[in-house]
């Protein structure tokens, strides 16, 4: 969701709150705005405009004052449509406070009711906006202390929230706040961040420090203090950012989601590294797996996938029963769970709002969590008994593409772990299916040098309606990909289906000319017959057939060639086409590769 910066500092405020918008302008683009304060006295230098950020860079071309700190904010939309006026920063009725919000603020309503009763003015339509009120309110309640009136405030809301605020009386000072919604301190040397991730202050330094749940951090260019919402001041917990500038950066590809598409044999292979043999207990000594007899993988969109195939894994290696539920869903069904049940997070961010209810309802009726995550520090793993990384780096594209992979990777090495533990593997298939991991970074490298054809064979499909993708086995989740992947970027109805069920339904969908996806590595004879079937059966009805298989589908029109792999282990290979496809037909369609419409890379509000 929205994208927060602030910098305090030595250096002029206005280029590193650009650059860290630039950087996490894949968390929301609906509208981007900035507020510096200058010497203390001098009202707020405030600008805000819909759009993508360039709007707002364009005004700026009118001259910026001089400032040494500052606020910024990319928005994805939740209360109140995409204008000016509800774009953040939000002022007080002085004008002398300005905040920026990610989240939802649940009581606004009340909120809002109250602070008019009171003659406050709102300008917006959005839940913000009753904060900056209530916070001006509470300044001047505490004499102009606006870490405590922070803390005051953050205790009336409900709801998740970061929030950043600035006072023009206090021009070197800013105060943020966080509770199920992502905030991180970035340790400089005569300056200091504050940013919804890492990546918006990664040049500048490799210092961060983590913020808890209902935590308060006050900023000033030399100094930090934490404290809970009590006003104890707490500990800094610091860590080391292990990537550069050049991770977040496009580095020749014309789009991050290629790049991150061609960095997937890098990621796949740093995800497997000192692991291969199994996980050690740095990882999994948080859990107790022997008396589990049920696996549960919560988890959303592209996530979701990963945990589908997981589950096919983990049932055949480690012979538990696993369910597969979307994060969204879990909850409110009020699902039977109890210490017995491990549960299985998967998130990229490690900040899904979904994701994080879920498994904390999970948790809190006795289950063991051990997270799959990408984000060092975020709030997932942070609340979880373990934690298995994946190195996917920076995924800046929207479209989850190298996380994937290696959030498959993880899933297998649970799922081996899982039978370890159980004493199900033979030492003889442990080394088999070791081999085969260590050989799949450069089988993916291999798919990457020959999809060139396919991104011109794409394009001919670029006025279709509708695509299908088809699998069986774990390539029935890799055909769910693919159609999400089309969707997201292509804004092409797409759908995935096992191809069994093409017959009770589906099938009507197939008209003259209808692309069809077939995923159909080999590894099963018994499905890959029955997959050629389903190729005939559509292709008989007009469809065009792109099979994507490491033999020769025959009866399909196109052939996308991929390396054998063992059958479980297919969709790491399988997916690099259906990638290429729905990046191509976005590019050939003139949609927006990274930042497709409507979306935001990390959803922190349910
Ligand atoms: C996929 O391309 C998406 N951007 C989306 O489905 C994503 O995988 C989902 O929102 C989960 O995000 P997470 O992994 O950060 O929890």
């Amino acid at each position: 969701m929205c994208g927060i910066v602030g910098y305090t500092g030595k250096n002029s405020a206005l280029a590193p709150v650009l650059e860290g918008l630039r950087r996490l302008e894949y968390r929301g683009y609906d509208s981007a705005g900035i507020a510096l304060t200058l010497e203390a006295g001098l009202p707020l230098w405030v600008e805000k405009r819909a759009g993508k950020l360039g709007n707002l860079e364009e005004t700026l071309d009118q001259g910026v004052p001089t400032s040494h700190s500052g606020i910024g904010h990319t928005r994805w939309a939740t209360h109140g449509g995409p204008t000016d006026t509800n774009a953040h920063p939000h002022l007080d009725n002085d004008g002398k406070l300005a905040l920026i919000h990610n989240g939802i603020i649940e009581n606004y309503v009340e909120l809002r009711l109250a602070l008019e009763a009171k003659g406050h003015h709102f300008k917006s339509e959005t839940d913000t906006e009753s904060v900056v009120h209530l916070l001006s309110d509470a300044r001047k309640e505490h004499g102009g202390d606006l870490a405590a009136a922070m803390r005051q405030v953050c205790a009336q809301l409900r709801g998740s929230f970061t929030l950043l605020a600035i006072h023009s009386d206090d021009p070197e000072r800013i105060v943020g706040a966080r509770r199920n919604s992502p905030l991180v301190v970035g340790v400089g040397d005569g300056e200091n961040f504050l940013a919804s991730d890492v990546s918006a202050f990664i040049s500048h330094t490799k210092r961060a420090l983590e913020l808890g749940q209902d935590e308060v951090v006050d900023i000033t260019p030399t100094k930090i203090t934490i404290t809970d919402l009590a006003g104890n001041t707490l500990p800094p917990n610091e860590y080391e950012i292990s990537w550069d500038a050049s991770a977040a950066e496009r580095g020749g590809f014309s789009h991050f989601m290629l790049k991150e598409i061609y960095e997937q044999p890098k990621a796949i292979a740093d995800t497997l590294i000192g692991r291969m043999s199994g996980l050690d207990s740095s990882i999994t000594s948080g859990l107790e797996l022997v008396n589990i007899n049920k696996v549960v993988i919560i988890a959303c969109g592209t996530a979701y996938h990963a945990g589908l195939v997981g589950k096919y894994a983990i049932e055949k290696w480690a012979g538990l029963p696993v369910e597969v539920e979307f994060a969204s869903e879990y909850r409110y069904r009020e699902p039977y769970v109890d210490a017995a049940t491990l549960v299985i997070p998967i998130s990229q961010s490690g900040e899904t709002m979904d994701t994080l209810m879920a498994m904390r309802y999970a948790k809190s009726h006795g289950a063991q969590v051990f997270s799959v995550c990408n984000t060092n520090g975020s709030t997932i793993p942070r609340e979880s008994d373990a934690v298995l990384y994946t190195f996917a780096g920076p995924e800046i594209a929207v479209a989850s593409t190298k996380a994937f992979a290696t959030q498959l990777v993880a899933m297998y090495l649970i799922a081996l772990h899982l039978g370890t533990v159980r004493g199900l593997l033979s030492p003889e298939f442990l080394a088999q299916i070791g081999d085969e991991l260590a050989e799949l970074p450069g089988k993916v490298e291999q798919v990457l040098e020959t999809v060139e054809p396919l991104r011109e064979l794409t394009r001919k499909f670029k006025d279709s309606t509708s695509m299908l993708f088809l699998g069986r086995h774990v390539g029935f989740p890799t055909a769910l990909e693919g159609a999400l992947k089309l969707k997201e970027l292509a804004y092409m109805h797409a759908e995935g289906f096992p191809g069994g069920e093409l017959k009770h339904g589906p099938i009507a969908l197939i008209d003259e000319g209808t692309p069809v996806v077939a995923v159909m590595p080999t590894g099963n004879a018994l499905l890959t017959e029955k997959m050629a079937s389903n190729v005939q059966e559509v292709k008989a009805r007009g469809a065009v057939v792109i099979a994507i298989s490491d033999v020769d589908v025959p009866a399909a029109t196109h052939l996308i060639r991929i390396p054998t792999t063992h059958e479980f282990l297919q969709p790491v290979l399988s997916v690099v086409p259906l990638q290429v496809i729905a990046y191509e037909m976005a590019v050939a369609r003139g949609n927006d590769v990274d930042q497709p419409r409507n979306l935001a890379k990390s959803v922190t509000v349910e």
